[in-house]
């Protein structure tokens, strides 16, 4: 059922304004877009609210600004005709009614003024064309001349125009049907996907950082994989994300098979989103195998090997990274350290779970160390019920020793119990490589439960390893 009643949102003081400066400066207008289709499904909207005027939306924005209370000055821009109004944690973005049609090789559109139904013919689906009218004749009518409501309601993804046409005007409209249809759980019309399938290449022209946004979208939706596997049929994900992609396919070498790895790794994604709803996490499960493509090997002795294949993938992680023009901070050194480490716990729990092998995995895994075991978790896509089960209850293990070891030896961000300093004023030294050994003693001594993570006991071995490598105590 879709909510069609917009008296309740046109009372809230924002609407309040909006309706007062439309009937003020005479400047017909209207709410359109994301804010419309999400009060339309009952759902929670974002922060930003279009509106569309036929004559000029700078003007309208401008007198908006003015009565609302604190809100910042208005932003033109005045290439797109375009201004924001910035008032508490809402949003106004405020547009002429245009008609446009695209160049060939970019996105810019030529633009010239156009009615509201010029608009609407010209936004990128029906569901997103809906306006509702701010104007003293018939405020609060909903205006649909393509039946946008009848697509919401049985959940299709269509466009205005004829699809070949919509999408080759901005190309990024592929992108993001195929994000609508994740995030709503809608179905794309067949002649929008064949339109997407012709128009595919065409994803060139749109720049980096507009497709991650729709990737990101995908990816923090319940679901991720009906997203990717949209992109991948169509042909979208080859031109994106070839790493994912090369991951396709089963290869027989007497009568040796190795799993689909890019399906796997689908369902690995899907697996991780109840359990966290960190972007960046989500990357690492998505990433976590890349590196099996380049590493994939046949040997007569063992079969299929991936070696390496984690440290290779971090390697990728950068490049990927950098090729997207994706944040290149510790956004991607957390998703590197994911992918680098994606196999450490799973090795430990299919081995009986020693406290030295726990303590290393905490000291290694430092700050990362929940998420790591969380994309572990995720990673088990058996369909043998029998060994789902176990290799779960392998993680519980591995989680509770994990607690046990940390409240005893304290591990995680590592703070060696005697630096530098201690061992140079002990043996008079100044900076050389004998500190050095003395410390990695001491650390690999702790992790390995020879000593406890403390101070005396951690003194007693420097004064044997120094006196093993042949250092002089401190006469003084
Ligand atoms: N739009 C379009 N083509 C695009 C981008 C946007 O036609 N490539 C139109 C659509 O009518 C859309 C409106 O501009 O509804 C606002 O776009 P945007 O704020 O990017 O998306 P929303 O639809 O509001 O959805 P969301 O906030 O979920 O991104």
């Amino acid at each position: 059922m879709l909510n069609k009643d917009f008296s309740q949102i046109l009372e809230l003081a924002v609407f309040q304004v909006l309706i007062a400066c439309t009937s003020e400066t005479k400047i017909e207008s209207y709410v359109v877009g994301g804010f419309v289709r999400d009060h339309l499904l009952g759902r929670k909207s974002g922060p930003d609210i279009d509106i569309v005027s036929v004559g000029s939306g700078i003007d309208l924005a401008k007198v908006v600004q003015r009565k609302l209370p604190g809100a910042r000055p208005v932003q033109v821009f005045k290439s797109y005709g375009t201004a924001m109004v910035q008032w508490n944690d809402i949003t106004l973005e405020f547009v002429g009614a245009r008609k446009e049609s695209y160049s060939e090789e970019s996105r810019n559109p030529e633009v010239t003024s156009g009615t509201l139904e010029d608009d609407q013919n010209r936004r990128d689906f029906t569901i997103n064309a809906l306006a509702i009218s701010l104007n003293k004749n018939n405020t609060g009518e909903l205006l649909d001349p393509f039946n946008g409501a009848e697509d919401l309601k049985n959940g299709i993804i269509k466009t205005p125009l004829d699809p070949s046409i919509t999408y080759s005007d901005d190309p990024l409209r592929m992108l993001r049907a195929i994000r609508f249809a994740s995030q709503l759980n809608f179905e794309i019309e067949s002649r929008s996907l064949n339109a997407i399938k012709e128009n595919a290449e065409r994803i060139d022209i749109i720049t980096n950082e507009r497709i991650v946004e729709e990737l990101n979208k995908i990816l923090l939706t319940s679901e991720p994989s009906r997203g990717f596997l949209l992109l991948e049929v169509n042909g979208l994900l080859e031109k994106i994300l070839p790493e994912l992609t090369e991951l396709k396919g089963i290869e027989e070498i007497q009568g040796q098979l190795h799993k689909d790895n890019f399906y796997h790794t689908l369902e690995v994604v899907d697996n991780i989103c109840p359990n966290t709803d960190n972007l960046w996490l989500r990357w690492g499960a998505l990433l976590h195998d890349i590196g099996k493509a380049p590493t994939k090997k046949f040997s007569q002795k063992v079969g299929w090997t991936f070696h390496s294949h984690e440290f290779v993938g971090s390697k990728m992680v950068y490049r990927l990274f950098k090729r997207l023009k994706m944040p290149l901070n510790e956004k991607m050194k957390y998703v590197q350290r994911l992918v680098f480490m994606s196999s450490r716990p799973i090795i430990i729990s299919e081995d009986i779970v020693t406290d030295a092998a726990i303590r290393r995995l905490i000291f290694d895994a430092g700050t990362i160390l929940e998420d790591l075991i969380t994309l572990c978790e995720a990673d088990i896509t058996t369909k043998n019920p029998k060994r789902f089960q176990r290799y779960h209850d392998n993680f519980k293990v591995v989680r509770k020793k994990i607690v046990e070891v940390e409240e005893r030896d304290r591990v995680r961000n590592f703070q060696p119990p005697i630096t530098g300093e201690i061992i140079m004023e002990h043996f008079n030294l100044s900076p050389c490589k004998e500190i050095g050994i003395i410390k990695e003693f001491i650390k690999e001594a702790i992790l390995e439960g020879q000593i406890p993570n403390e101070y005396e006991a951690a003194y007693n071995l420097m004064l044997e390893k120094g006196n093993e490598i042949g250092l002089k105590p401190n006469e003084k």
